[in-house]
């Protein structure tokens, strides 16, 4: 095999087993729930590479569907992207809606935009993460 196949075989195997971990832990994840034994871990971690990460396993069907993906950040004055919630669960629901994101769309663009800012009311930072596409929308009963 030549290199260039070589590394986009072992992307895609990398992929692979990280997209059936993922829907093993929802299986997971739903099974606590329904039992009410749902508990989030918290911990510190960088929200920037956190997401990246989880938009590298689908940057092979990004590419050869030929969309544009793209994540930006607002109001990170002070460069720190650390946050403290539950890691696994937030990579969970983001690669839920970005990997819809890119099976309802066509062609274009995918756009990650995540806002850093202050919530006056409980005085702590917060961030928004939205995921918005230029597929074909989202009818009303979803
Ligand atoms: N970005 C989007 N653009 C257009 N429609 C969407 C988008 N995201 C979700 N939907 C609609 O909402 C439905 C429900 O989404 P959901 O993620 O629960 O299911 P799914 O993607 O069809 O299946 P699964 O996630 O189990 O593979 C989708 O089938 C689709 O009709
Ligand atoms: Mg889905």
């Amino acid at each position: 095999m030549v290199h260039d196949e070589m590394v986009k075989s072992n992307n895609l195997q990398f992929s692979s087993s990280h997209l059936l971990n993922h829907q093993i832990n929802c299986m997971l994840d739903f099974a606590q729930v329904s039992s009410n034994r749902f508990e989030k871990e918290f911990s510190y971690f960088d929200v920037c590479q956190a997401l990246v990460e989880q938009m590298e396993l689908l940057d092979l069907q990004a590419k050869s569907m030929n969309i544009k993906a793209q994540i930006n950040f607002e109001g990170f004055d002070d460069k720190d992207f650390t946050v403290n919630t539950d890691k696994s669960r937030l990579q969970q629901v983001f690669l839920n809606l970005y990997s819809n994101a890119l099976k309802f769309t066509n062609e274009g663009t995918v756009t990650v935009t995540v806002i850093k800012s202050v919530d006056l009311r409980i005085k702590k930072n917060r961030i928004d993460i939205s995921v918005q596409d230029t597929g074909i929308g989202i009818s009303k009963e979803h």
